[in-house]
């Protein structure tokens, strides 16, 4: 009964040319971004941005989910409806980020490994009574010098979102796995797919070890693309060609879809490349996105935290929700960035 449960959920996640909406940010990284368009970072501040972001009219048409912080899952919008409740209601299903950052790995410089496993058990099963159906772990490799990343810090990180990953499919909720590979560092394409190629393995055979469902789960992944800081930026081509080599080689069929992170893009090429990618298909996965900044990027700018600017900035999020759709479709041209 689970187990259908897990795929039914897997699936609809990803039909009908929808995608996610992260708005998980913690409380340091949604700082940052009020910083950026001087808003102040309080609790009422966060809550009246995510409403602005729930309440746009006709999200649900592009939009099957959304991933919460979990100060957000318990929030309410102003006529006093829980966040979850009012998304539930339009048809969009509440998820939560469960990891709990970032820290240094002991004797390895550089490298990081997720928190968060401790009690997760228990606020899992707490998630679930506020009505999120699915979650999200985030595990983060950077590129660096020759040797990093090690093999030691894949093989931890993948273990951790493994653990996680079991967790969440013993209570009926399904995991979103985010093994992300950080796009800072002047490497080349070839070594983000090097390195992507060698995260994902570790992570499949981890997810193996674990027992679980690859049915009944999603993947998070970065696009393989060059770092910020490469002189040698590749084209629509080279990108969606070395994407679709990375996860055909690493990504069992039985996972039923790939939801990108947008890393860092700009919203545009985000979408342009995700666009690409679909219109090279069909794949065995739906390919689809789960993009933070790529889809908030523009409706913060629209926004300013100026109630006067509301409705632009839900009109911002609304066209991005739509050429992220069409692009699921490979049916997104970038003239129609222009065109509205
Ligand atoms: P970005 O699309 O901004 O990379 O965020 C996605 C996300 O959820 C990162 O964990």
């Amino acid at each position: 009964m689970i187990r259908d449960n897990l795929m039914a959920t897997a699936q609809a996640l990803v039909a009908n040319q929808k995608g996610l909406l992260a708005a998980d940010e913690s409380h340091s990284t949604i700082k940052k971004r009020f910083d950026a368009i001087r808003v102040e970072n309080s609790e009422e501040n966060r809550r009246r941005y995510r409403e602005l972001l729930f309440t746009t009219e006709g999200i649900e048409r592009y939009i099957s989910g959304v991933i919460l912080f979990d100060e957000t899952l318990r929030q309410a919008a102003r006529d006093g409806t829980p966040f979850a409740e009012l998304l539930s209601r339009r048809g969009i299903m509440p998820g939560i980020k469960v990891d709990r950052g970032t820290k240094a790995l002991a004797l390895h410089p550089g490298e990081e490994i997720t928190e968060g496993l401790d009690g997760l058990r228990e606020r899992l099963a707490e998630y679930k009574r506020l009505g999120a159906r699915f979650a999200k772990w985030r595990a983060v490799i950077a590129i660096k010098e020759q040797d990093v990343p090690t093999c030691f810090a894949m093989r931890a990180n993948a273990h951790g979102l493994a653990r996680y990953a079991a967790l969440c499919q013993e209570l009926d909720i399904v995991p979103i796995v985010e093994p992300e590979v950080l796009m800072d560092g002047d490497h080349d394409i070839e070594r983000c797919e090097d390195v992507t190629s060698r995260v994902l393995e570790a992570v499949f055979t981890e997810l193996d070890a674990h027992r679980v469902l690859l049915e009944g789960m999603l993947l998070k992944p970065n696009m393989i693309v060059a770092g910020l800081q490469c002189a040698a930026q590749e084209g629509l081509r080279r990108v969606s060609e070395a994407t679709i080599r990375c996860m055909s080689r690493y990504v069992p069929a039985a996972v039923p879809g790939i939801v990108f992170l947008s890393g860092g893009q700009s919203a545009e090429d985000a979408t342009d490349h995700l666009n690409a990618i679909n219109s090279m298909g069909p794949h065995p996965w739906q390919i689809s996105y789960s993009y933070g900044r790529a889809l908030q990027a523009p409706v913060l700018a629209a926004w300013q935290g100026q109630q006067a600017h509301r409705l632009a900035a839900q009109q911002t999020f609304l066209k991005r929700c739509r050429l992220n759709s069409l692009a699921c479709n490979g049916k997104y041209s970038r003239s129609m960035e222009a065109a509205e």
